[in-house]
């Protein structure tokens, strides 16, 4: 038989996904898992989104819409955008997709093709550097302390540099972008004629004061050149709705509307009802309680001989340097004989560009947490 699709046998499988399900079926199997690996929040979604969804249903909501998204949605996220953020877009500029991580896709789909290279600064979200790949362009990935300096910018730019992708607060590492940084690295952009992907999905999850700042508010011509991408799976706990977004100049959000349109068409109506409700209806509070647990589970790691972790500004993940605790093992090692002697689940760095790093997520209960980091510090010092 003739060869299958080799830009898609290129693409390496979401090691957090498989991780996540290899936990599952563990416990399925009656074992304990402690799983630190989660990459969604543990409190219930927004009522409002429910009681918006329940009622779509009831309305008879079941036909295509438009393929960017119901106007009531389109509208909310504007309203969001110039809120939050200072951005001012028209309706017609946003895309509603099937959650950020369609989202990104579109963008990269739209900006990138052979022959691009896009500046990715690692530690890395598992899936941009895979994206940006199936586009046909090429991920350059930029080591950093936790984020992306205008000289460590400069420094990767080529001729052929299309974008940089920018993530803030970031998962793995929660560090979040300051004014003075994005404006520093925005001299850079317009220097040198790049596009910026920026993901805002942790936006809420941020402990300093102030809202995180955006760089496509910095001005017009850098909003000229950005994507904003951002969505409720994480802020309302509805990761399984699928609802994420973009905002971009007319003509990208055109390109994206006309890509969406021939590969899903629009995101199922329901669950765009069910986010202008969760829009409507942020749980703040248990947005805020993620602060207390960011506080106990970075005193708990960092008083583990070895392990070096800077606290996080946002997010809900905490990435320690486990170099030292290693001993010679890689970090997929370390992580599945933790999973196989202690039942703790974490995500080895290796997926996010950070191989002597181990990322673990807070989003669960503090008892589980507490106990969870007890085992990670006796199998550290063992
Ligand atoms: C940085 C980042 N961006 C985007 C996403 C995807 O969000 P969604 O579930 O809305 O597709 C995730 C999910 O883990 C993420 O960590």
């Amino acid at each position: 038989m003739k060869p299958l699709s080799s830009r898609a046998a290129s693409i390496r499988p979401s090691p957090t996904l498989s991780l996540n399900a290899q936990l599952t079926a563990r416990r399925a199997a009656g074992e304990e898992v402690l799983n630190l690996s989660v990459g969604e929040p543990d409190f219930p979604m927004p009522g409002l989104a429910r009681e918006y969804a329940l009622k779509a249903i009831a309305d008879g909501h079941n036909r295509y819409t438009d393929v960017a998204g119901i106007p009531e949605l389109r509208e909310r996220v504007r309203r969001k955008l110039a809120e939050d953020n200072g951005l001012e877009y028209a309706p017609g500029d946003i895309v509603v997709a099937n959650g950020a991580k369609h989202a990104l896709y579109n963008a990269f789909l739209a900006l990138c093709e052979d022959g691009d290279e896009v500046v990715i600064p690692a530690p890395y979200w598992v899936t941009y550097p895979e994206q940006v790949r199936l586009t046909g362009a090429e991920p350059v990935i930029v080591p950093t302390a936790s984020k992306l300096t205008a000289r460590q910018l400069e420094a990767a730019v080529t001729p052929r540099t299309k974008v940089v992708v920018l993530n803030s607060p970031g998962n793995p590492t929660g560090a979040t972008y300051t004014r003075p940084e994005l404006d520093a690295l925005a001299d850079v952009v317009l220097r040198h004629d790049l596009y910026v992907v920026e993901d805002l999905i942790y936006e809420y999850f941020h402990y300093d004061d102030g809202a995180v700042p955006s760089i496509a508010a910095l001005g017009p011509e850098l909003k000229d050149r950005t994507v904003v991408v951002n969505g409720v799976s994480k802020s309302c706990a509805m990761t399984g709705w699928r609802i994420g977004y973009a905002a971009a100049p007319p003509e990208i959000a055109q390109l994206i509307r006309r890509l969406q349109g021939q590969a899903t068409s629009n995101v199922s109506v329901v669950a765009q009802y069910a986010a202008i409700g969760a829009m409507d209806d942020v749980p703040w509070e248990a947005i805020k309680s993620y602060r207390d647990r960011r506080d106990v589970a970075h005193e708990r790691l960092t008083a583990i001989d070895g392990i070096r972790c800077e606290r996080p500004t946002g997010a809900f993940y905490l990435f320690p340097d486990v170099s030292t605790v290693l001993g010679g093992r890689t970090a997929d090692e370390f992580c599945a004989r933790l999973l196989a002697e202690t039942g703790v689940g974490l995500v080895p760095g290796t997926g996010f560009g950070a191989p002597s790093h181990i990322r673990l997520s807070y989003a669960v209960d503090l008892p589980v947490l507490e106990t969870a980091l007890d085992r990670l510090a006796a199998f550290a010092s063992g």
